[in-house]
């Protein structure tokens, strides 16, 4: 079966899903996206999603390319005839079309671009990488200030990512020049202290408030855990009883090495797999 995307009004076959060279995405990072998780045939935490989707695009002071209730109707038919039960579902939008020029297009001269697709993931894979855990690795903070925009601008994430999987980790966590940890290349981080309590970051600035991030929020108040929202350390991370990382790519994925020394006894967590066990049950399910 070919895969089908969303593109400007159209659901075309993958292979030849494409934009104009011109789009400002293409040219100027000039866009945002949004990926969630599709499990069981639903999409996860989509309002959520669209909530920050509105954020970033008025950050941005681009227009929704159409309206929200239309736009979720274009994922959920995307996830559809992807046949997709479990993945992704992928959209971007960026300014549109137009000569290039770093200036705002002249109001009324292009329409914002949305493209949307879907992939399927092996949720077997997914459970045997979440009973091993992962490895992530540190690198300096080299991003701009304003990532809690949900840019397509992810150049230093690339590099960061690329460099975690040279060296045998999956993830790379930026940290400040004080030794703070701000969060993974495409993922937020975490760790439990020895008392249980769950640690992460404010996302007031300086890190994209996660959608994961928020609903782990909830699935721990079911749990009864206790969130502290403040800033850790590298070494805090090392010496702490369980830690982290959540995307919608990944839900809750355990950490059992950082910079190649183990975290507690090397392998997942009870608590952070109690996450992820219950985090299903806690998410807004969108039937696709
Ligand atoms: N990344 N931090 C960064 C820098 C991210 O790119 C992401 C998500 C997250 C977690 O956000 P959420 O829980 O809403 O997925 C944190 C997506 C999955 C990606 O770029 O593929």
């Amino acid at each position: 079966m070919p895969r089908i995307a969303y593109v400007n009004g159209r659901y075309t076959p993958h292979a030849d899903a494409t934009v104009h060279v011109e789009d400002r995405g293409y040219q100027f990072a000039d866009g945002v996206y949004e990926v969630c998780e599709v499990a069981r045939g639903h999409i996860i935490d989509m309002t959520r999603h669209l909530d920050r989707l509105g954020r970033s695009l008025s950050e941005l002071r681009i227009e929704w390319p159409m309206a929200r209730r239309a736009l979720e109707m274009v994922m959920a038919e995307v996830v559809r005839r992807n046949r997709v039960e479990n993945g992704l579902v992928y959209l971007q939008v960026t300014r549109g079309v137009a000569s290039r020029d770093h200036y705002f297009p002249a109001a009324g001269t292009t329409q914002p671009s949305l493209v949307v697709t879907a992939k399927r993931s092996d949720p077997a894979a997914a459970a045997r990488r979440a009973a091993e855990g992962v490895k992530v690795i540190t690198v300096p903070e080299n991003r701009w200030e304003r990532v809690d925009i949900k840019t397509v601008g992810l150049l230093p994430n690339v590099l960061a990512r690329q460099k975690a999987r040279e060296a045998g980790a999956v993830e790379a966590w930026f940290v400040d020049p004080d030794g703070t940890v701000k969060e993974g290349a495409s993922t937020n981080a975490w760790i439990v202290t020895a008392d249980g309590r769950l640690v992460t970051r404010p996302a007031e600035f300086g890190i994209l408030r996660g959608v994961t991030r928020a609903t782990v929020m909830d699935v721990a108040g079911k749990l009864g855990l206790t969130v502290e929202e403040r800033g850790f350390s590298v070494e805090e991370a090392k010496r702490a009883k369980e830690a982290f990382i959540t995307a919608a790519t990944t839900v809750v994925m355990p950490v059992v090495a950082i910079d190649g020394d183990a975290v507690a006894n090397g392998h997942p967590g009870e608590v952070t797999l109690s996450l992820r066990q219950a985090f299903f049950d806690v998410a807004e399910k969108t039937r696709a």
